[in-house]
């Protein structure tokens, strides 16, 4: 495995990790079961049919030779999970379109400055939205179509849309059937933090030349790996309910690389939205390290302890950078990852000293495959420990009061 979090990998003082060993074991059995409403997720990286994988892969070859840009159009679990990826594997790849992001925000400034994207370059769409009638992603989907229809012309504009969504219903799928774009689905089965796995996230993915089978392999072998879930996959989910009921409030997630700050909004966003109801739940932040040691490390060391840390911690990076003989004889000649490294190992040390519980996951390495070992990870452990805290981790009935709030300022 790739994910690593055996028992010497968690230092928290009078935590009891065998109490709800059992219980926890048997959750995941119960959710392999599929029974429950939005359990599709759990054997979906072996159940996604074989055409949707060649199919969403001759797309992005078509959407490819028509573009080198496409704008992604999607919001929460229709956004993140495409961006984190990207980030993590880092940006741009030479010869595939760049992925540029919208309707993640209703900012008017932030997508006036689409339009010039639109005229300087050759766009084509993907817009992803499971109940297709998201605020947001229908904003920045008609304001972006309107500049296509201006420089393509409304047929040559459909066929530069591919869209992402129910399977039969929504505003979204109606205007899909109408206009004739190409569509990809996201189960009904699926709810939106938990479709990291359907083309709503891979299908952007495939496009920018990312290897989304070995993504799904990641999932599959992470999901049906027994012996990982019994011995070691478990404690996570264990560890952080342990916390919680023992006074925790906050899991900060933290990681040494800026290119894991996605994947740290994609977990604050499938912890927070599956485990904050009915007074419960983790408050999930997170910390790029060292970077917000500077502004942070002094609360963390000596603030309010009311949080836990959870290190994101990478073991092996492709690039590198070895340190000139300018930096005076003590750095001379090492390697930036490995002074990373002792970064952490002396960091948990003064924390440890301050009696902060700390989690530390080790990630062998970051490729399509790790990532989704790593993404199913952490979607099984929200659903235990949601459900370990007594709470439906697959609904979100607090989301849609903000939004009902919004439409009714806006006269909807
Ligand atoms: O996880 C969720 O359910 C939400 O974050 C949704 O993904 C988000 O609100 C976007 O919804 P939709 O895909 O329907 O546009």
């Amino acid at each position: 495995m790739k994910v690593h979090i055996e028992k010497s990998q968690i230092f928290a003082d009078g935590i009891d990790l065998n109490e709800e060993y059992g219980k926890a074991l048997s959750l995941i059995a119960e959710l392999r079961k599929n029974e429950e409403d939005f359990t599709g997720w759990v054997n979906w990286p072996s159940e996604l049919p074989a055409e949707w994988m060649e199919a969403m892969e001759k797309t992005a070859e078509d959407i490819r030779s028509k573009c080198d840009r496409l704008i992604v159009i999607g919001i929460g679990g229709s956004y993140l999970g495409t961006a984190a990826v990207e980030e993590a594997l880092g940006g741009c790849r030479d010869g595939f379109p760049k992925l540029v992001y919208a309707g993640n925000n209703m900012s008017g400034y932030y997508h006036a400055g689409l339009k010039k994207i639109v005229d300087e370059h050759d766009v084509c769409v993907c817009v992803v939205s499971k109940s297709g009638g998201t605020m947001e992603s229908r904003l920045a989907f008609s304001i972006i179509k309107d500049w296509m229809y201006e420089k393509y012309g409304r047929e040559e504009t459909a066929s530069r849309i591919v869209a992402i969504t129910d399977p039969h219903k929504g505003i979204l799928r109606e205007e899909s059937d109408k206009e004739g774009y190409v569509t990809f689905e996201i189960p009904s089965t699926i709810g939106g933090r938990y479709s990291a796995f359907t083309p709503g996230i891979m299908f952007p993915l495939a496009v920018a030349g990312i290897d989304i089978r070995e993504f799904v392999r990641g999932a599959k072998d992470m999901s049906l790996n027994n012996g990982f879930w019994k011995e070691e996959g478990i404690n996570y989910a264990l560890a952080r309910h342990a916390l919680n009921n023992a006074g925790k409030d906050i899991e900060v997630f933290e990681y040494y690389d800026p290119s894991m700050r996605l994947i740290g909004e994609w977990c604050k966003q499938l912890f927070g939205e599956s485990e904050g109801k009915e007074g419960k739940g983790l408050f999930p932040a997170s910390l790029t390290l060292s970077t917000d040691l500077h502004s942070m490390g002094q609360f963390l060391q000596e603030g309010k302890q009311v949080f836990f840390e959870t290190v994101l911690n990478v073991l092996g990076r492709e690039c590198d950078v070895i340190v000139p003989e300018s930096a005076g004889p003590e750095l001379a000649g090492r390697s930036l990852n490995d002074i990373n490294a002792m970064a952490v190992k002396g960091v948990m040390a003064a924390h440890r000293k301050a009696d902060i519980p700390i989690i530390r996951i080790d990630i062998d390495e970051i490729t399509e495959y790790s990532l989704g070992q790593l993404l199913y990870f952490f979607m099984m452990t929200a659903a235990v420990t949601g459900k370990l805290m007594g709470i439906d981790p697959f609904n979100q009935p607090g989301v849609e009061d903000y939004k009902q709030e919004i439409r009714n300022l806006l006269g909807q």
